[in-house]
């Protein structure tokens, strides 16, 4: 029987994913004065936004509860990921010539269980979603596999549910570090992920509502390429055809970055994707 408790909620996934973040307790070496030039620039431009609009009182009365409510909600990590780490993505890989990265999102989970080159992503014994083969090799800019490289992967259920954020997924489900073989190869068995739904139930989804936006991305895997000496790479990759991968709400998709599998007889999907590594 489902009970309430073990229905994914905006709170809910928003809190696990602030939880998450709040633990690691980043800090940068910013100089002060790039800082201040930063927040000069971020006043100005919300100085000339609210004179262009002529934004009231009320207007401005409803942002700040808005504001507290995703923080009370905790859905900071979604709203940003959703909306500004697109951008932040873009600027860190300018003049990176390797596979082309995209945003990590608020799910990821470091330090998942290893496996062997050739392996099977932990699932339930009754797993739902098309059994999906994703295989290829990891090599350098010049064109030389990488042995010692890993590739983390996670992705959300056949529901577009996450692990470690959804009450009505087991932890570790869905996620992996794969070591790859002598000859920077593997061969990933999974399912096939369903489209994310940003929780609609929080203030990202009255935010998204409000607007008359749609809260999807389309159906991803989420993957974090590393290998000694070379630059890691967080990317995403999205199925071909599938729903809303012309029209992502975080902005993420690259045609780069499209897969285009093949089913066998017996129903599973197959497909091969390499990724190049920068140097560090
Ligand atoms: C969000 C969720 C994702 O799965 C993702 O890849 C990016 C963003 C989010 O809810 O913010
Ligand atoms: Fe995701």
């Amino acid at each position: 029987m489902t009970t309430l408790e073990q229905q994914p909620t905006a709170a809910g996934s928003g809190a696990a994913a602030t939880a998450k973040f709040a633990a690691a307790r980043v800090s940068t070496d910013t100089p002060p004065e790039r800082l201040a030039a930063i927040a000069t620039d971020v006043l100005q431009a919300l100085g000339r936004i609210i004179d262009d609009h002529g934004i009231t009182y009320p207007e401005y009365r409803v942002l700040k509860q808005w504001l507290i409510d995703v923080g009370e909600y905790g859905e900071w990590p979604l709203w940003l990921d959703v909306f500004v780490e697109h951008n932040i993505e873009e600027v860190a890989y300018r003049g990176h010539s390797g596979t082309k990265g995209s945003i990590e999102g608020p799910y990821y989970v470091a330090d998942t269980p290893r496996l062997p080159a050739v392996s099977t992503l932990p699932m339930r014994t009754d797993e739902q979603g098309t059994p999906l083969v994703f295989a290829g090799q990891v090599r350098d800019l010049e064109g030389a596999p990488l042995p010692g490289a890993t590739i983390e992967i996670w992705h959300a259920d056949a529901q577009g549910y996450y692990s470690h954020f959804a009450p009505n997924v087991p932890d570790g489900i869905l996620r992996g570090t794969v070591e790859v073989d002598e000859q920077g190869r593997f061969a990933i068995t999974t399912v096939r992920p369903a489209p994310y739904q940003i929780p609609t139930d929080g203030p990202t989804g009255w935010f998204i509502e409000k607007a008359g936006w749609h809260p999807w991305r389309p159906a991803h895997l989420h993957l974090m390429v590393k290998a000694p000496d070379k630059r890691t790479i967080t990317t995403q990759l999205y199925f071909v055809g599938g729903d809303w991968v012309d029209d992502d709400v975080a902005s993420a998709v690259k045609p780069e970055l499209i897969l285009r599998p093949t089913a066998d007889t017996d129903g599973v999907e197959h497909v091969d994707y390499d990724f190049v590594l920068d140097p560090a």
